[in-house]
């Protein structure tokens, strides 16, 4: 071996410890990946080359090695000890007062930190070399698992000489610390698991001690255990005074440590960095399950001591477990108010996430069927802050033999209907709608909420009351209702019955966008509804809207116009919308906006159609000059189509409208433009670029002589524009019987008002 290979070796070491801190201490590399892989492989071949290379702390040490048939035990020098936990502010204080008591002291400061849900490490140091880490075990001995303990790149081989302080190294240095799986690697691990038709884990915790427990370190190796340090047992220099100082020393050394440690004065301060953790819990990448706090000055920390195997000058305060296991006595399947049945776990009570804890969602049929969930199996919840608790494991080994299996059931059990599967997705529905009686209350719920009807007074008990005793079958019931209705059932009402009628009579008339989301169409939410109101402009143009014009609307994907389009084909549905429509009145109709106008040309028809080949700008030459889908149908069996296209793309056009279906498909969205007002809306638009009304915007108002749609068909015709509501843009007010406000903000703007008449004089060339 020569001079240089050994010193190459020293260098390439060096250039690795450095690397690796960067990265994974400091999270602040200075080398990409295949730089640092390089460097690895030219080690890693020098010590293949001359075996007397190789030392402890070697990087490459650190993918693990051979595997052993047992963990010797090892004895610390420094026992391990656990800490007190104090689970309320009352116990704290008492812990604090404690603590002055013992130093004689007014008031002290603490150091906060995390407490991480994983497990304790002693790791020794030997003249700045990683030597020997072991588990806590019972706090005296522990095992040795120096070769997995190795493989965690967070943990230094060797300490970094304490530049910044210039305090040196005693000889032997012990580090404690958490080794704890963060978020992130948990589910990485179980997604391998899963893949392999492996156990899962059940928490981090557990998978990170079933890693570090491998008698096999090249399996540790691949686990993507992290760790911080929050201790030196031995050789801290004395110039450290306090734990902060501790943790800097600690830094220095090249070990990380929890960017959300503190230093905090007295009990107040414990609680507000109590809070603000708790706060902050469920957003950090791993789990906690309390937080730490220790006396800051470490000569205090002597002069306390310690009862029995914990210090006095500590104390954990525990946030409540997320987790618990608890007995699966049932499965109740809820409707929701799309009909959707949900199985929910009927508990035997535990207190989980600071509640007591009965119900627990199992969210879907695909989720029991994956986690397994059989009816007696002991299973873990999980209520973590303010999320609906949740099934989220079964404990196998604690199921019983008489286990059921959890079975979707035919019939709703609400209302009996048929339950069926969506085509496409997990959901179970009942198909009842508003005969089920579960459906029936949330709808109306959700009928009277804020943003829909926006009905006072009209809670939950109210309407299920009225649901039971059948006096309401639908929403438009509740425009039926007497003072009498209410007041039988109302006895000690919050709010007067008569102030509820009134407040449902208040909402007679309902605008457009309100009664849209009112419905409680699935996947039509406020925004959608709004979309569906300003671009459409009437109810029965959403109605009867083709999935191909729906899906024109911004926002509306094709599953939602086919979620519309469903919603209105069922027929409990129709009838309840049809004796709403019957009660109540629609504001803020409009003709169809510009927006979608302008999409609906004969050409953008065309390339919806999806024909190979066919996109929008062929679409256009094949309709340029073309007035109408018959003609175009017309057109296409011409064999001079492929002059026009070429010859594939003829082919393919000619082949699709060949089939009836096709050309029927086509007629039947033609015909829905015009009942639109969109006639020909390309034609109309070369037309009106020096129409009689061209650049003009018009707002309709009033009884008008003839429907609205064809007012606005008239005027976008001539080349204006038809708008939805008066401001300073507008041109002219078209102004039929009984016009209200728009009337009044018109004159007040200065707006021309004309009526139907003067209307017609402007498109045959009049001036106004
Ligand atoms: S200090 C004498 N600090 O909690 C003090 N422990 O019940 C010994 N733990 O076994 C521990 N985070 O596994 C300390 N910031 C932290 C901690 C922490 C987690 C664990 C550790 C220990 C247990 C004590």
């Amino acid at each position: 071996m020569s001079e240089g290979s050994l010193q190459r070796a020293g260098q390439l070491r060096r250039q690795l410890q450095e690397h690796n801190h960067r990265y994974y201490v400091l999270d602040d590399p200075t080398v990409s990946d295949a730089e640092y892989d390089a460097l690895f492989r030219e080690l890693q071949a020098l010590e293949a080359a001359h075996p007397e290379l190789r030392t402890p702390d070697s990087p490459t040490q650190r993918v693990g090695g051979v595997a052993s048939s047992e963990f010797a035990s090892v004895r610390h020098r420094v026992p391990m000890l656990s800490l007190n936990n104090c689970f309320s502010e009352e116990e704290l204080r008492d812990f604090d007062r404690r603590v002055r008591e013992g130093l004689g002291r007014a008031t002290v400061a603490y150091a906060a930190e995390p407490k991480l849900d994983g497990l304790a490490v002693s790791l020794i140091y030997e003249d700045g070399v990683f030597v020997r880490g072991a588990t806590r075990g019972d706090g005296e001995t522990g095992e040795d698992i120096s070769d997995n303990l190795r493989t965690i790149r967070r943990i230094p081989l060797r300490l970094h000489p304490s530049t910044s302080s210039g305090h040196t190294a005693s000889k032997v240095v012990e580090v404690r610390g958490e080794v704890y799986l963060p978020h992130e690697g948990f589910r990485r691990m179980n997604e391998e698991a899963a893949a392999k038709g492996e156990k899962l884990y059940v928490n981090p915790r557990n998978a990170a001690a079933g890693s570090l427990r491998q008698l096999d370190s090249t399996i540790t190796a691949k686990r993507p255990l992290a760790f911080y340090a929050y201790g030196v047992a031995q050789g801290l220099p004395p110039q450290r005074r306090t734990h902060m100082d501790m943790l800097q020393q600690l830094r220095d050394w090249g070990f990380p440590v929890s960017e959300l440690v503190r230093r905090v004065e007295a009990a107040d301060g414990c609680l507000a960095y109590y809070g603000e953790i708790g706060a902050k819990r469920a957003s950090l990448p791993f789990d906690i399950d309390g937080v730490v706090y220790k006396l800051d000055d470490l000569a205090g920390r002597e002069e306390l001591g310690f009862v029995s195997r914990a210090p006095r000058w500590a104390v954990a305060h525990k946030y409540p477990a997320e987790e618990a296991q608890t007995l699966l006595e049932n499965v109740d399947f809820q409707v929701g108010r799309t009909g959707v049945l949900t199985p929910t776990a009927r508990l035997r009570t535990v207190f989980v996430g600071g509640a007591n804890v009965s119900n627990a969602t199992l969210h879907n049929m695909d989720e029991v069927a994956r986690k397994d969930v059989h009816i007696g199996d002991t299973v873990i919840v999980r209520r973590a802050g303010d999320v609906i608790p949740e099934v989220k494991a079964v404990v196998l080994a604690l199921r019983p033999a008489d286990a059921r299996p959890v079975v979707m059931p035919a019939h709703c059990p609400v209302c009996g209907s048929e339950v069926r599967r969506d085509p496409e997705g997990v959901a179970y529905r009942c198909v009842g709608r508003l005969v089920c009686k579960a459906q029936l209350k949330q709808a109306l719920q959700h009928f009277v909420s804020r943003k829909a009807a926006d009905i006072d007074g009209v809670g939950e008990a109210l309407i299920s009351e009225l649901v039971e005793r059948e006096r309401l079958k639908s929403p438009a019931d509740l425009y039926t209702l007497e003072v009498a209705d209410v007041a039988q059932l109302y006895k000690s009402a919050e709010v007067a019955p008569a102030k509820i009628i009134e407040a449902i009579a208040a909402r007679r008339e309902l605008a457009l966008s309100r009664l849209i989301y009112a419905l409680g169409i699935p996947s039509v939410g406020e925004t959608t509804a709004k979309d569906l109101a300003r671009h459409l402009g009437a109810f029965e143009r959403v109605r009867v809207a083709l999935p191909e014009v729906l899906t024109l609307v911004e926002g509306i994907g094709v599953a939602a116009a086919e979620e519309i389009g469903s919603f209105f084909a069922d027929a409990h549905n129709a009838a309840a919308v049809d004796a709403l429509l019957e009660r109540v009145t629609i504001s803020g109709e409009q003709p169809v906006s510009a927006e979608i106008a302008d999409q609906c040309s004969l050409a953008a028809l065309l390339a919806q159609q999806q024909v190979k080949g066919l996109g929008p700008v062929k679409a256009e030459k094949l309709t340029a000059g073309l007035g109408s889908v018959t003609e175009l149908l017309v057109r296409i069996d011409d064999p001079a189509l492929a002059a026009l296209l070429d010859e594939r793309t003829a082919a393919a056009v000619q082949a699709h409208f060949a089939e009836s279906a096709n050309r029927e498909r086509l007629q039947l969205l033609e015909r829905q433009f015009e009942a639109f007002g969109l006639t020909g809306a390309a034609a109309t638009q070369r037309a009106a670029a020096g129409g009689p009304l061209a650049g003009k915007t018009f707002v309709l108002t009033g009884t008008l002589p003839v429907p609205r749609d064809e007012v606005a068909a008239q005027i976008e015709a001539g080349g204006g524009k038809v708008s939805g509501s008066v401001s300073a843009k507008t041109d002219f007010l078209v102004a039929g019987e009984a016009a209200g406000s728009k009337l009044a903000k018109a004159e007040k703007l200065g707006v021309t008002v004309l009526d139907y008449a003067a209307l017609q004089g402007l498109l045959g060339g009049e001036k106004p």
